[in-house]
């Protein structure tokens, strides 16, 4: 549900981006814009840049753009609606809420609370007597106290009912608590509400907002039934999107992501320096958290278990990264089983080394496409190497191919010679596909121009009309009043459908006297803010006004040849089923 436009525009009023934006990127001042380096992609160069005028952002590198609120969606990782609520606290602003709406965040924040209040207590629990045995055994795993309170650990007594009353006294109730997955129901008997967590060290699982939205609790004793119990869904968690200690690795310093299989390899790294190590906890890896991930940075560090279920996520999630735009390096972890383990046993250096020249993604790559053949079979050798010439055929230097064919020639028990031959076939195989690729996208004028996002691409058809289009909506963000000439244009004449939507919008803005920027668009995507804002940057002055309404010309002649065109078509369709039917067929 839309908040209503006046709000919106005060908000915005009361939020001026480049103050926003300030508060996480270093911004320098180049004429009417700002400059720094961007937050949502790793870069030595600025290419973020901060329209004050326009109140608007946009990164010539990672082409993300958009309004104030877009900005805190994308760096506090936060929905719309929140992302408003954010932005109104930060001025005192009072949000106008649905009711519905409000009742939900109630709860939320309610359950926050709670989460809080475990945590407190698990953490006091942890220091009593209670807690003797947890505390011994976090020093048994090398863990510093420093590091403990960090992450916030804490213990869960050996007890049905440890939790649960303390937590009512604080005034929570039972379905709170099991709302919350901190207490479970008997499936025997529903009056008997139990504590979840008994007798484990607890992890928060701290969101990037800082909240605490879970927990996950591993086993003290050996013989526990599940040796971790991770935090399940709630209204306030999603496993899906989460990735442990994300709310600290955000800040690291470091150019890149360690992202590690459980809780306690991240905290060993954090421990030991590495402060940018995350865990996925045990699941596999999801769209979500590599979308997370790559906000952040564009190379991850793998370190999943060296057993084969890890080695499995770890192929799923080079693929993945890999269409996000993120490179992944493996770390192999030699004579130890985990990040932790590793840690403890070899040290900071070891560690630091093994990243510097952990394995690139060509060695990882061929090696694991050599497991899948038995190589003594020969028909298995042959496809093998016809496999194994397409990948190596894909590496960037002549070096490169020449050594990996040479590996991969002794792994098949042929000639390098001949391994070299089939790399080249396919070498030229490649260069043609990528020859007609870039023929194709010459044909299209305006391909430099195009979306980055591919979806909204394809919505680009008429070349033509999407320029004029894009002008329009450029220079309206520019000069608003420009919208008062565009006559009878409409939305729906756009070709390009979302461009549509945003003129309409930014009309009904203009003639309800709020200012039309890119910022007070709703219910737009992220890629389609990024790319009005991509469009936005390209307009920086009203040279001439008749540039506007030759535009809006030229979309309405456009839309006017379409609708012709359509109708031809159905002229000739119809023609052609009356031929048919009366079987003259042939013409
Ligand atoms: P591991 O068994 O390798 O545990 O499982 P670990 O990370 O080395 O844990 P420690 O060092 O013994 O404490 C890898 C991850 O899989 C998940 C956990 O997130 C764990 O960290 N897991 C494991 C579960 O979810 N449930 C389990 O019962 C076991
Ligand atoms: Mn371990």
């Amino acid at each position: 549900m839309p908040f209503p436009a006046a709000f919106i525009d005060e908000l915005i009023a009361r939020n001026p981006i480049d103050e926003v934006v300030g508060q996480y990127v270093q911004l320098k001042r180049s004429g009417a814009n700002y400059f720094g380096l961007c937050p949502f992609h790793g870069e030595k160069t600025a290419s973020f840049s901060v329209a004050p005028n326009k109140q608007m952002y946009y990164c010539f590198g990672c082409h993300k753009g958009g309004g104030v609120i877009n900005f805190i969606m994308e760096i506090e990782g936060l929905s719309y609606p929140d992302a408003v609520r954010f932005l109104a606290k930060r001025v005192n602003l009072e949000v106008p809420e649905d009711e519905q709406y409000q009742s939900q965040y109630k709860e939320q924040e309610r359950l926050w609370r709670l989460c809080k209040d475990a945590a407190k207590f698990y953490h006091d629990m942890l220091k009593s007597d209670a807690g003797k045995a947890a505390r011994a055994y976090l020093v048994k795993r090398g863990l510093d106290w420093q590091t403990v309170v960090k992450f916030g650990m804490g213990f869960a007594p050996d007890d049905y009912h440890a939790l649960i009353p303390a937590m009512e006294r604080k005034g929570y109730s039972r379905e709170e608590l099991v709302a919350a997955n901190l207490a479970a129901v008997s499936p025997k008997n529903p009056q008997n509400v139990y504590d979840r967590f008994r007798n484990r060290v607890m992890f928060p699982q701290i969101d990037l907002r800082g909240n605490i939205i879970g927990f996950a609790g591993r086993a003290l004793d050996k013989d526990a039934k599940a040796k971790y119990i991770n935090p399940t869904e709630t209204l306030i968690f999603s496993k899906r999107k989460f990735l442990y200690a994300m709310n600290l690795a955000k800040k690291s310093k470091r150019p890149y992501i360690i992202l590690c299989e459980g809780p306690m390899d991240a905290i060993a790294c954090h421990q030991f320096g590495f402060d940018c190590a995350v865990a996925s906890q045990g699941t596999a890896l999801t769209e979500d958290q590599v979308n997370i991930i790559s906000k952040y940075t564009d190379q991850v560090i793998m370190t999943y278990d060296n057993d084969a279920a890890g080695q499995n996520a770890t192929q799923r999630a080079i693929q993945m990264f890999g269409r996000a735009g993120v490179r992944v390096k493996i770390l192999q972890l030699h004579d130890a089983k985990d990040a932790d383990e590793f840690l403890h046993k070899f040290g900071a250096d070891p560690f630091e080394v093994l990243i510097q020249g952990s394995e690139n993604q060509a060695d990882y790559r061929l090696l694991s496409l050599q497991k899948q053949f038995d190589l003594s079979k020969d028909e298995q050798r042959v496809e093998f190497t016809a496999q194994a010439a397409e990948l190596i055929s894909g590496f960037k230097s002549a070096v490169e191919r020449e050594i990996y064919a040479d590996r991969a020639a002794k792994a098949a028990g042929i000639s390098k010679d001949a391994m070299l031959l089939e790399v080249g076939k396919a070498f030229k195989k490649r260069l043609w596909r990528e020859k007609k690729q870039k023929e194709r996208q010459d044909l299209a004028p305006a391909a430099a121009k195009l979306p980055a996002d591919r979806r909204l691409r394809s919505e680009y058809t008429n070349t033509r009309s999407a320029a004029a289009e894009e002008a329009v909506i450029g220079l309206a963000l520019l000069e608003p009043a420009l919208l008062d000439q565009a006559g009878e244009l409409t939305g729906e004449a756009f070709s390009v459908a979302f461009l549509g939507r945003a003129f309409d919008a930014l009309r009904q803005l203009h003639r309800q006297g709020l200012r039309a920027s890119l910022g007070a668009l709703q219910d737009f995507s992220p890629e389609e803010s990024s790319q009005l804002s991509a469009i936005s940057r390209r307009f920086d002055r009203v040279n001439d006004e008749r540039a506007f309404t030759d535009c809006v010309a030229v979309i309405l002649e456009e839309h006017r040849k379409k609708n012709e065109s359509n109708s031809d078509a159905d002229l000739l369709a119809f023609s052609r089923t009356l031929k048919k039917n009366k079987g003259y067929g042939g013409m």
